[in-house]
């Protein structure tokens, strides 16, 4: 039976599952805001109430924004992390060629975490081993590892290291897709497949065992989940529910929820991201995690809003990629994090370190202009989320509302400085404003015509300067009547 027959065939309520299935199976990252499951319940998973998780997410609601780092095999080659897959590399050439050319002789841990921190990043998460499955610590699993090259180090124990000195929450990335391992079961996105071809990519995974890969797996995760102290987010990728339909690994296939139990075991507190295919399973995510995309608003499950992060690039490519030249702007690089924490979201906005273990000069330039606009805006960000409903309803044209509920604070984005004026509808709620950038009072007022008059055309403004504040983004800073 094809796809679509099967699809057809089945209800309207499958229908509307497999709909959901398909968007986040294609994007990668579960962007659709409205999903919709039955929800099933898996007896290895812990037992948790809602009370319970929120005071398990409470640090990474606070925190908003952490730094995503890419780093691998893959910065050798210095064109995306997928290079392996575009280029058509057999994974015994790929390790050949580049693992005797690797040493980032200039990494150095703390000057990552001094950047982030110094951006205004709260954790990070690193990749300990990408799709190409080179591992980036010095696991007992497989020589195809960071310590095992010219460089002979432990990137990982000095990444977590540096974070916990720093006091910057400790993140990891772990790919579940390996191309490397020759048991791991050559999919449709497997450099291998298009090399073979699909009758070829059939016949060679006669001798694939993907019982092996998964012992492999489980006995890596262990490793990062006991070796290294607590971490405190693990973002594995990827599988999606229905993955098996078009031809790739699905949660049956990396045994999902045994992999999930393991790490809750390992460490009850972690936070777990939603790709390893168990959106219908309780307790099966902790957030969802919508890819290089805006969402429209605070995605829901079920109906009810979730805990969400949206990852993102500089320029488009996760690893570094030295010829790509679609970088995005501070401006916009701000606009995606306040825009998120408007929505209730977090950013995790990815750096690929090049192939010396430094951060490239654009990145550089665009975290240090976050910094700026961090050091003096921070308030607007962390422990905030989006406005009351009915305040959010009048945000006036041209600007971003978030929302401190602890201090009852409002805080208005200017992304369009005006001219002197800028009417507000609930000029009522407000006790006292001034720009957040320089603490300076910003009057509310009756707008005037030039006679003199009051303007009974417009409604009470915030009187700004006509010239814009000296920050990027400006925020006026509002303080809230008691309800
Ligand atoms: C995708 C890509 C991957 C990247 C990830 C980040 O799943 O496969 O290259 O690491 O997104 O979210």
């Amino acid at each position: 039976m094809t796809r679509k027959t099967t699809i057809w065939a089945a209800g309207a309520k499958t229908l509307l599952m497999a709909v959901a299935v398909f968007t986040a199976a294609v994007s990668g990252g579960g962007t659709d805001a409205e999903e919709r499951y039955e929800l099933r319940e898996d007896p290895r998973l812990p037992k948790e109430t809602k009370a319970q998780k929120d005071a398990r997410m409470a640090w990474w609601a606070e925190a908003r924004f952490g730094m995503f780092i890419h780093f691998g095999l893959y910065a050798t080659l210095g064109r995306h992390e997928w290079v392996q897959k575009y280029e058509r590399i057999r994974p015994e050439d790929y390790e050949s060629r580049y693992k005797p050319r690797f040493n980032p002789d200039r990494f150095n841990a703390r000057d990552w975490v001094a950047k982030a921190k110094a951006a205004g990043m709260r954790y990070m998460v690193l990749t300990t081993k990408h799709h190409e499955g080179f591992c980036m610590w010095d696991t007992k699993t497989t020589d195809f590892k960071i310590s095992d090259t010219a460089f002979h180090r432990d990137l990982v124990r000095e990444y977590v290291d540096a974070c916990r000195e720093a006091g910057i929450r400790v993140g990891f990335y772990y790919s579940i897709i390996d191309w490397h391992h020759p048991d791991f079961r050559i999919d449709t996105i497997h450099p291998l497949h298009d090399i073979l071809g699909k009758q070829g990519a059939a016949e060679a995974n006669r001798t694939r065992d993907m019982g092996k890969y998964r012992a492999y797996m489980q006995r890596q995760v262990t490793e990062l989940l006991t070796d290294y102290g607590q971490i405190d987010i693990i973002f594995f990728d990827f599988t999606h529910p229905g993955y098996h339909e078009i031809g790739k690994n699905g949660r049956e296939d990396y045994h999902s929820e045994e992999l999930l139990a393991l790490t809750r075991r390992l460490q009850p507190q972690i936070i777990v991201n939603d790709r390893l295919g168990l959106r219908d399973i309780v307790g099966g995510w902790d957030i969802k995690t919508p890819e290089q995309v805006i969402v429209p608003k605070c995605p829901t499950f079920n109906g009810e809003e979730v805990y969400w992060e949206t990852c993102q690039t500089f320029s488009g490519s996760w690893g570094y990629h030295r010829d790509q030249d679609t970088w995005k702007s501070p401006r916009q690089l701000l606009f995606i994090l306040i825009d998120s924490v408007s929505k209730k979201g977090n950013l995790l906005l990815n750096v690929g370190p090049t192939a010396r273990g430094e951060f490239d000069y654009r990145a550089v330039a665009r975290l240090k202009a976050m910094g700026e606009w961090m050091d003096a805006n921070s308030r607007s960000i962390y422990g905030c989320t989006a406005a009351p409903e009915d305040l959010r309803a009048q945000t006036p044209d041209g600007t971003k509302m978030t929302y401190n509920p602890k201090t009852n604070t409002l805080y208005l984005h200017i992304l369009e400085w005006p001219i002197k004026v800028l009417p507000i509808t609930f000029a009522d709620r407000v006790a006292y404003a001034q720009l957040l950038n320089d603490g300076s009072e910003v009057l509310i007022q009756q707008p005037r015509h030039v006679s003199g008059a009051i303007r009974k055309d417009m409604p009470a403004s915030l009187m700004l300067p006509v010239r814009k504040p000296h920050t990027e983004i400006p925020v006026v800073e509002m303080f809230l009547k008691p309800n």
